[in-house]
């Protein structure tokens, strides 16, 4: 590892100069006038997964954006290594929050500012790099396949039919991903689970046109009003949310799981001061951290409807959406979610409205088993590079392969993410810290090192 850490040393500014380049393409997946950067960021990857030393470095074509794969098997008696990352990225609006344009990225007090930085291009091309590390310098000693997909931020909806009909070339032991984060640059973490989503679009219309809001106020139910009092009615007095059977499959946690998980470092100031809120919010009886991790959620992601121009127009609006996300926790489906979602609001409506419910991607909920070899190792690799053993802790976010490699290859996988939750993702401003890039590179080899011992 000595000669490991020369090499990273040596190296140093180039891995940032090529991250500095692959942050330069705007590789929204959600906004097809991104299209053509997209696909060059395909390219862009696949040529770096070639120099890093990658063989069968090919471009796989979906029905959607390509999946980037390459592999490097040396020997069938070691234990193979599937690590799974994302290239696309989030629409970067609001453009004016940013203090710097998304796509240039900067390096300011130690961090690199641009969108991707965190999510996922600086976490997943820490891999590519650990890669090179140790092909440069003969160590690898697992077989690596990588697969790097360009829908994830729109719910990696041709990713099931890949991984269907790839089965045998995605075989691996385990599955290694980062595009997580852990708890402080001083304390470690490893993720155990993520949320799933279920996410839908409502329409709720009223009259056929928009109407005169006095000649017509009052008489005519304001689609606008009517969505509010809707959505409001999704949550009861204890902050839970009342469609009939949303808790049904909802595991609930035992008392010593809590008591655990309450081990993790939080402050409510700091946590209150980050978000300038002057107070938190949620359900009944569970900490902020249970409420982000292991309860499920419902939450209005957008809501548009009538005038919203300059100025004040009287209008008595025809039409209003609003688009509603649910995360949810094991054993929760989001196939089943999504139809008592469905059937609820539309029993709600009042006659005097229509209302359309359109269900949009979703994603199952998982939990990575705490009890495996490689959780093993991964811990043994953080505690050699952090000097601190890394705390387990349940994440909120959601990435819908992990379940899908569980179901479809039988495969669990490591969440060993090197983001901070301060990093700002999918949010102006987002950025990633030069010692969390550097960390990570470092950490990574270490993995595959205690991996093949342990296997
Ligand atoms: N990397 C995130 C997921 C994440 C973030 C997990 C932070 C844990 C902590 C991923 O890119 C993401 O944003 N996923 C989406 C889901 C997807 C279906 C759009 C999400 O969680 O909203
Ligand atoms: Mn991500
Ligand atoms: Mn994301």
């Amino acid at each position: 590892m000595e000669q490991l850490n020369t090499y990273l040393s040596k190296n140093k500014e180039r891995f940032l100069d090529e991250l500095l380049d692959l942050l330069r393409i705007p590789s929204v997946s959600a906004d097809s006038k991104y299209k053509e950067s997209v696909l060059k960021t395909a390219e862009f990857l696949k040529e770096r997964l070639i120099e890093a030393g990658a063989d069968n470095v090919e471009i796989c074509p979906t029905v959607g954006y390509p999946i980037v794969y390459g592999d490097k098997l040396i020997d069938e008696s070691l234990p193979t290594v599937l690590v799974y990352g994302h290239y696309d990225v989030q629409p970067p609006d609001p453009l004016e929050l940013w203090d710097s344009p998304p796509f240039e990225p900067v390096i300011k007090d130690e961090k690199i500012y641009a969108r991707g930085a965190c999510d996922d291009k600086g976490q997943m091309y820490m891999h590519i790099k650990a890669f090179e590390a140790m092909m440069k310098n003969n160590i690898l000693p697992c077989n690596i396949k990588f697969m790097i997909e360009g829908e994830e931020e729109v719910g990696s909806d041709n990713l099931g039919p890949f991984v269907n009909a790839n089965k045998e070339k995605l075989k691996a032991d385990v599955v290694l991903i980062s595009d997580t984060s852990m708890l402080a640059n001083d304390t470690p973490s490893l993720t155990t689970g993520l949320r799933g989503l279920c996410y839908m679009e409502v329409e709720v219309t009223g009259p056929n046109i928009d109407l005169h809001s006095g000649t017509f106020g009052g008489g005519v139910a304001n689609p606008a009003n009517v969505l509010c009092k809707m959505i409001a009615s999704l949550h009861d007095e204890n902050n839970r949310i009342t469609i009939p059977g949303f808790y049904d499959d909802v595991l609930e946690i035992s008392k010593e799981e809590r008591a655990e998980m309450a081990k993790a470092p939080f402050s409510l100031d700091g946590y209150k001061k980050q978000l300038d809120i002057n107070d938190i919010h949620g359900e009944k009886g569970y900490t902020t951290n249970e409420r982000t991790s292991i309860r499920p959620t419902l939450d209005v992601n957008g809501m548009w409807s009538g005038y919203i121009g300059e100025g004040a127009k009287t209008v008595l609006p025809s039409k209003a959406y609003a688009k509603i996300s649910m995360r949810l926790v094991p054993n929760q489906d989001s196939a089943k979610i999504t139809e008592l979602f469905q059937k609820h609001f539309e029993s709600i409506a009042p006659a005097s409205v229509k209302v359309k419910v359109m269900p949009h991607h979703g994603g199952e909920p998982v939990v990575t088993p705490t009890d495996s070899l490689a959780y093993q190792a991964a811990v043994r690799a953080m505690e050699n590079t952090f000097g601190k053993r890394p705390i387990p802790v349940r994440g909120g976010g959601s990435i819908p392969i992990v379940a899908l490699f569980e179901d479809v290859l039988g495969v669990k996988t490591i969440l060993m993410g090197f983001g901070l939750d301060t990093d700002a993702i999918h949010s102006p401003n987002e950025h990633y810290g030069l010692f969390n890039f550097y960390k990570g590179i470092e950490t990574i080899p270490h993995f595959y090192k205690e991996f093949a011992a342990l296997s």
